[in-house]
This record gives C-alpha cells, sequence and structure tokens, in this order.
C-alpha cells in the first residue's frame, strides 16, 4: 500500500470528504496539511451527515488522524468539532495536532473583516474565518503556533511581542480586539484543553513511514485556490498543492506515491473571482439545485459551470495526478447535451493552457465539445457496465482529455454510492 494524497482539482468542494472517508479505511493515519476552517468536507454514513472543517476525515474509520505543521488552527472551532463528534460517539483518543501549526487569533477575524470592506465591490469574497490574516503573520514571523498556547507564559511573552501593533492597526480603523490579558486566558484555556493531543507529528509521521503504514493526505480547497497557482489574488492563502502534503506535515515529497485528483463532473466555485465556464442560465441554475450547491461552511450558493479541462490539464502539469475521482455523476442525468470545455477563445487567439495574466483570464471564452447526456438515474449503480452507454463516454472523454485514468466514480454523498473501476 503506498502514500496517497488527496487533492482537490477545480475550486473547492469536489467531495474530498466522502473520498477521504471512503478510503481511509485501506490507511493507518489520515492527515491534514494546509488550511484551516475554511473548509468544509461533508461524509454521509447511512442516515447522518457529518461535516467537518478541522478534523481530518479518517476520524469515522478511527485512524491516526493529523493536523499537520501547515494547517491553521481556531482552537474553538477544533473544540466544538470534538464535541459533535463525542455526541455522535466518535473517538478522538488517535488526534494528533502539531505542536508547529499557527493559531488563528480573534484579532485575525476582525482584522480580515477591515481588509475585505476596504476592497469593496473587489472583494475576494472569504469565509472572513482569519484563514489569510493568519497565514500572512506566519510568513511575516508575527503568528502564534499551539506550542506557544500550550504555554501560558511563552503565549504572554510571544503576545506582548505582537499584539500592540495588531491593536494599534484595528483600533485605528475603529474596530475593537480583545485585550491582551483577555487572550491570554481564553487561549490558555484551549491550550490545556488541546494539550493532550499535541506532539510532533512529523515524528509520529516517520514511525509510519518506516513501518509502511500507509498515509492518507487530505486536502483541502482546489488547486485553482492555491495562493500561487490559483487565479490571483481570487485564492486562499495556502498551497492547496500535492508539494504542500510534504511541508505541511513534515514528511519527505518521495514518500508521496499516489496523487489522486477529486474532479466533480461540472464545475463549481464559491466566492469572487474569474470563472470561464460559469452558466448564468437554467442549466447552472440546475446544477446548483440538483447538486445541492451550497456553501457547507459559510451557506452561500456555489456558482456553477461546465466542466473545464483547461483547468484540469494545469493541474495535471502541476501536480502529477496519478488516478482521477469523478464525483457527483449523478448530478447531469436528465441534461440533453453536456458540454466539456476544451480550449478558450481570447480575443482572435486560441488558448488551450491557462493563462496567468488576470485580464486575460477574465476575458476567456470558453470552446465547448457537446456530448449527448443520459436520462437514466445512476444513483444506484455499483459498476462500471451498470452505467449508460452516454455516461461511460462522458468518463472516456475526460479520460483522453486529459490522460489519466478516472479510477473512482461517485454517483452520490453516501458511502455505498462509488464504484470502482
Ligand atoms: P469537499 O469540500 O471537497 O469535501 O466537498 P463538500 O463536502 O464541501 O461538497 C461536496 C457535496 O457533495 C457534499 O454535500 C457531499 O455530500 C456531496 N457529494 C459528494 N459526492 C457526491 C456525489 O457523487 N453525488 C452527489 N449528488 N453528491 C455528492
Ligand atoms: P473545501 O476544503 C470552496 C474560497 C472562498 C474564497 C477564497 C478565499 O471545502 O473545498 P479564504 O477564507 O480561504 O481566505 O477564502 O477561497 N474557499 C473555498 N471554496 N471550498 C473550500 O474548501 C474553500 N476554502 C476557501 O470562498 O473564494
Ligand atoms: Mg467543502
Amino acid at each position: 500500500m503506498k502514500n496517497t494524497v488527496v487533492l482537490g482539482t477545480q475550486w473547492g468542494d469536489e467531495g474530498k470528504g466522502k473520498l477521504v472517508d471512503l478510503l481511509s479505511e485501506n490507511y493507518e493515519a489520515v492527515v491534514r496539511f494546509q488550511g484551516g476552517n475554511n473548509a468544509g468536507h461533508t461524509i454521509v454514513i447511512g442516515e447522518n451527515t457529518y461535516k467537518l472543517r478541522l478534523i481530518p476525515s479518517g476520524i469515522f474509520h478511527q485512524k491516526t488522524c493529523i493536523l499537520g505543521n501547515g494547517v491553521v488552527i481556531d482552537p474553538k472551532v477544533l473544540l466544538e468539532e470534538f464535541d459533535i463528534l463525542q455526541k455522535a460517539g466518535v473517538g478522538i483518543e488517535k488526534l494528533y495536532i502539531s505542536e508547529r501549526a499557527q493559531v488563528i487569533m480573534p484579532y485575525h477575524k476582525v482584522w480580515e473583516g477591515i481588509e475585505e470592506n476596504h476592497r469593496g465591490k473587489n472583494k475576494i469574497g472569504t469565509t472572513l474565518k482569519g484563514i489569510g490574516p493568519c497565514y500572512s503573520d506566519k510568513i511575516s514571523r508575527n503568528g502564534v503556533r499551539i506550542c506557544d498556547i500550550c504555554d501560558k507564559d511563552q503565549l504572554r511573552k510571544r503576545l506582548e511581542i505582537v499584539f500592540p501593533l495588531k491593536q494599534k492597526t484595528i483600533e485605528a480603523h475603529g474596530e475593537m480586539s480583545p485585550t491582551l490579558d483577555e487572550i491570554c486566558e481564553q487561549y490558555t484555556k484551549y491550550g490545556e484543553l488541546l494539550k493532550k493531543h499535541v506532539t510532533s507529528t512529523s515524528l509520529l509521521l516517520e514511525e509510519y513511514i518506516a513501518s509502511k503504514k500507509p498515509i492518507l493526505f487530505e486536502g483541502a480547497q482546489g488547486v485553482f485556490l492555491d495562493i500561487d497557482h490559483g487565479i490571483y489574488p481570487f485564492v486562499t492563502s495556502s498551497n492547496t498543492c500535492a508539494g504542500a502534503a510534504s511541508l505541511g506535515s513534515g514528511v519527505p515529497p518521495s514518500s508521496l506515491h499516489n496523487i489522486v485528483g477529486v474532479v466533480k463532473a461540472y464545475t463549481t466555485r464559491v466566492g469572487g473571482g474569474p470563472f470561464p465556464t460559469e452558466l448564468e442560465d437554467e442549466i447552472g441554475e440546475r446544477l446548483g439545485t440538483v447538486g445541492q450547491e451550497f456553501g457547507t461552511v459559510t451557506g452561500r450558493k456555489r456558482r456553477c459551470g461546465w466542466l473545464d479541462t483547461v483547468l484540469l490539464k494545469c493541474t495535471h502539469r502541476i501536480n502529477g495526478l496519478t488516478s482521477i475521482a469523478l464525483t457527483k455523476l449523478d448530478v447531469l442525468s436528465g441534461i440533453e447535451e453536456i458540454k466539456i470545455c476544451t480550449k478558450y477563445h481570447y480575443k482572435d487567439q486560441v488558448i488551450d493552457h491557462f493563462p496567468n495574466s488576470l485580464s486575460i483570464i477574465e476575458e476567456l471564452e470558453p470552446v465547448y465539445k457537446t456530448l449527448p447526456g443520459w436520462t437514466e438515474d445512476i444513483t444506484m449503480c455499483k459498476n462500471f457496465d451498470d452505467l449508460p452507454d452516454n455516461c461511460k463516454a462522458y468518463i472516456k472523454e475526460i479520460e483522453l482529455l486529459l490522460d489519466v485514468s478516472v479510477d473512482i466514480i461517485s454517483v452520490g454523498p453516501e458511502r455505498s454510492q462509488t464504484i470502482f473501476k
């Protein structure tokens, strides 16, 4: 068994949570390596639906679950998640948190609100969870780490250095942050509650690698939200690509073997920014309604459009996908003709790679290949051969265009609604 990274290939919400829950049965450890509670991963087990924002989706199989050093942690949200799981009878004894993970502080959320307001009509449409300001502080070396909140004196020392400037900046914009004393008291309490889960997770993972116990890495967001490779500035503040699994959990790049790209059978996006294949018509509405496309974290309506293989080729180039898990294929049932974007027109040019300049991206006109749809309900299909011919043809076309095999097909939110090809 090899170590595997599960990655969102588009703009997030591809169904990573479902996939990770399903696959984790065959792994010993499941690791989140970036992002924070901007993620919302939905897992449907029988009648029950769980929405996880921080804890890896492997928790339901009672695997070792790790929040790596690359994750940003809002302790309050994490503790709320502990409660939800404990009430559902799901043990969290095997959950470990990296000492090095950065902590989302109250002033991060306040500052993000100020920044988004200041951007006005150009706002990014962030989740307002403090993700961007927390990563900014990490990079500018003003962050607070999990190991700091687990040590009362160290936390105070740290805050005495970084907090006064935060406070002045926030107050200069007419907003308020809790005081240093209030933060110290609250975050020391969080530290006490989390302490028993905190460890050097890189060392722990070294043991798993040495004893060949397979590890599953759970990506959050999607490649087109990556801070380097997404459509800047309409991105999140972390690297969402496969390479981040190594840095964000402290394992060597050579220990990442399989890269599974989760591809939604159409495209969705929450928040602002360009979306070349967006459908602002009744098909877009239909995808949103049938696919229940509402943000897990913010409840916002997700924008919907056709599958875009120019975008996916870029994803493949950066991440070297070893296979694809195609999700939400059932949502396309009943659409007469299904379109796949294969290239773009920009002015009088044909573009078959994803451009870098925002002004070009904003003016791209997608060029589509049209395939016949299918009318059958596929949510009960268990084998590839049970699928209607036009549905199989759609999958084959994706494989041909991307030169990656589709090995897993998801035809509904529940664990059992999955076809392994
Ligand atoms: P994630 O962030 O990538 O984990 O995805 P989300 O959980 O935010 O969004 C995916 C949504 O689609 C969730 O509500 C899932 O329960 C649901 N889902 C996952 N796979 C399928 C599928 O194959 N068909 C349908 N209809 N829903 C699915
Ligand atoms: P999962 O893991 C979809 C989007 C936000 C916004 C942009 C920046 O569930 O797929 P941020 O709060 O991260 O600074 O917001 O990124 N975004 C997501 N969109 N799924 C997610 O996570 C997302 N996490 C962030 O909507 O456009
Ligand atoms: Mg999600």
